[in-house]
């Protein structure tokens, strides 16, 4: 069943029921419902994505309070170009300009920025805020702020293909040693670990070709509540709800015995 909000006061404090030293170290979003945000407002879809960037806004502040390690958004598909070009272009001016004016903000919050995914094929003025971002915060030591950027799991997955068969064909490394430690290696995500929850907005219960080889074991954590209205609590929520989860990767969990094998 999908996580809702129940009705005034009902709602808990999870972040005051948060165990510090239990927390995920990584967690991705798919931040969706943004176009039927809009919609229920008789709005253009656009206002719809300038509302979820003020919960992109609240969500890593709080990510970053609470000592969360990685924080990855996808913030924009390879399957997205098929959208109407407006709302491309928009998402990609929308994208520019959080960049440049909350990159000061976000230094001083000690995130630091970065992306994964094929941003070259991004105008090249996005580009530039990217590193500019990127630049600015390389040597914070917060939150790690990883937007995924014209990001598509298969994608990702042929490429890494591509590249270790590459290195086979010039004799640097032996098919035999190919290994999934070796895989994970030719990711986008090499120097990041995998996420240990991902939480999706507006209730569609698909990965989306978000991730697919690093959620292997991620935790799911699936809301009808639409993104620009994901709050601070509900955030703290999914931290809570997988606080209270047995991870058993394949194995016997310790907290529920062989019953909840996966
Ligand atoms: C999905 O909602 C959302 C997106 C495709 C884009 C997400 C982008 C933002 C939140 C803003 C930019 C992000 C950053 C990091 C600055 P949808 O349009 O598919 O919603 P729907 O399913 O209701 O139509």
């Amino acid at each position: 069943m999908n996580k809702r909000r129940p009705a005034g006061s009902a709602e808990k404090d999870y972040r005051s029921l948060l165990v510090h030293e239990n927390l995920p170290g990584h967690v991705a979003i798919i931040m969706d419902g943004n176009g039927r945000w809009a919609t229920n407002r008789h709005l253009p879809r656009l206002a719809g994505h300038r509302a979820g960037i003020d919960t992109v806004r609240k969500i890593v502040k709080i990510a970053g309070e609470l000592g969360i390690r990685y924080l990855t958004l996808y913030a924009f598909s390879v399957e997205n170009w098929r959208r109407p070009k407006s709302e491309v272009s928009g998402l990609m001016r929308l994208l520019g300009t959080f960049l440049r004016r909350e990159t000061k903000e976000l230094d001083r919050q000690r995130v630091q920025v970065s992306w994964i995914g094929r941003v070259d094929e991004f105008p090249a003025k996005v580009v530039a805020e990217l590193e500019r971002s990127r630049d600015i915060t390389v040597d914070n030591d917060g939150l790690r702020l990883i937007l995924a950027l014209n990001y598509g799991a298969r994608r990702e997955i042929v490429e890494a293909v591509r590249s270790i068969v590459s290195a086979v064909g010039e004799g640097q490394i032996d098919a035999a040693d190919i290994s999934e430690d070796m895989v994970s290696q030719y990711l986008y995500t090499s120097e990041i670990s995998d996420p240990d929850l991902i939480v999706r907005t507006s209730g569609e219960m698909r990965l989306s070709n978000f991730l697919l080889w690093q959620a292997a074991y991620s935790e799911l954590w699936i809301t009808d509540i639409l993104w620009p209205d994901f709050t601070e609590n509900d955030f703290c929520h999914a931290l809570y709800d997988f606080q209270h989860r047995a991870r058993s990767y394949g194995g016997i969990t310790g907290k529920h015995g062989a019953a909840d094998k996966v």
